[in-house]
């Protein structure tokens, strides 16, 4: 048995029912049930997703113990996302957690999503790559929220820019639904602009000043010219896949980017580092990686399987709190939007 803490995680925010085990930032297991039955759709539906989450969570939590090789009674506190997510999906973890907790008189420790993601880049990973260095710029970009942080420490995360309207994770989705692609379409698009051109359609892009994003122009940009086209050419999409995937990604990825370069340009930091179900996009990791060179910094990416929802990166938050002794007593209620924590 390790002297370091073993943290049981459960995340249950969205369409992912996750539970792993974590002994120090040392990940034992990390466990993901998809949700298959949203996919017909093309979206989340949010009654479905808990109850699919009331389905896989003992399941889920069972194998994450087995594959972690550990009992219940060595579990040393359950950490669980308690916002911003989906209030029934994030009610049917918080319970879970709740009432392990009490039947094994372990602490309890409450999670917020979008810094749970930031610290997935706190997790060993298995090249055991250096972690990000105290303060520096985060951007988070997931299905959801869209946020560029200053990170002061594991707790205190500021917010130098956010989605004016729909994120970026948002925008692949509904430009891969525009086109008839499956959900969620950030990965669909990601794979077929690889063989398209990303210069052969050009949308319209916000230019907010500061650090916000917006990504509804664009959408719609992208929404009229697919429209008009199709009116001349039926066959528009399917002859054109390739390059509208590689157009609009190379204009998303833009505007991530731009608004990065600008924070690395006005607030000086030794590293920085990208977090969230997006930043398993090849093209944007591409793009920090050389953002980084460019600027002599060094860049934290989490490993693919770390930036979409799972469960060892709320276990590695709550690690983080667990050092701290910041528990939770069994009052706290879920919240589904962004302005609790941050
Ligand atoms: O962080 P996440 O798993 O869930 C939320 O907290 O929202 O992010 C999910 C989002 C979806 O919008 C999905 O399309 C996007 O991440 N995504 C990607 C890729 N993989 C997942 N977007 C672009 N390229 C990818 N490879
Ligand atoms: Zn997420």
């Amino acid at each position: 048995m390790s002297t370091l803490p073993y943290i049981l995680g459960i995340e249950s925010s969205c369409d992912d029912t996750s539970a792993a085990v974590i002994c120090g930032t040392k990940i034992l297991s990390n466990v993901i049930a998809g949700q298959k039955v949203h996919a017909e759709y093309g979206g989340v539906v949010p009654e479905l997703a808990s109850r699919a989450h009331q389905q896989n969570m003992i399941p889920v939590v069972d194998t994450a113990l087995k594959r972690a090789g550990i009992s219940q009674e060595e579990i040393s506190a359950i950490a669980y996302t308690n916002g911003p997510g989906l209030l029934g999906s994030l009610l049917v973890g918080s319970s879970f957690a709740k009432g392990m907790a009490l039947s094994l008189n372990c602490p309890l420790i409450v999670v917020d999503h979008l810094q749970a993601h930031v610290l997935a880049n706190f997790l060993d990973t298995e090249e055991n790559k250096p972690k990000p260095e105290f303060p520096f710029l985060c951007l988070t970009v997931s299905g959801g929220h869209t946020q560029l942080l200053m990170v002061h420490n594991y707790f205190k995360m500021e917010i130098l820019g956010r989605t004016i309207d729909d994120a970026a994770g948002e925008a692949f989705d509904k430009a891969a639904k525009m086109l008839g692609l499956s959900y969620p379409g950030g990965p669909v698009i990601d794979k077929l602009a690889q063989l398209g051109n990303p210069k052969r359609f050009s949308f319209s892009i916000a230019k907010l000043s500061g650090l916000d994003f917006s990504f509804s122009g664009l959408k719609t940009s992208f929404l009229y010219f697919v429209r008009d086209q199709l009116k001349e050419n039926p066959n528009f999409i399917a002859e054109n896949l390739n390059d509208l995937a590689a157009s609009m990604q190379f204009h998303i990825i833009k505007s991530l980017t731009d608004k990065m370069e600008k924070a690395l340009k006005t607030y000086k930091c030794t590293n920085f580092a990208l977090s969230g179900g997006v930043a398993a996009n090849s093209e944007l990791r591409k793009r920090m990686m050389e953002l980084a060179d460019k600027y002599n910094l060094r860049v934290t990416i989490p490993p693919l399987a770390l930036t979409t929802d799972n469960a060892a990166m709320i276990a590695c938050y709550g690690y983080f709190k667990y050092l701290q002794k910041e528990y939770s007593d069994l009052s706290v209620a879920p919240y589904s939007s962004i302005l609790k924590l941050l």
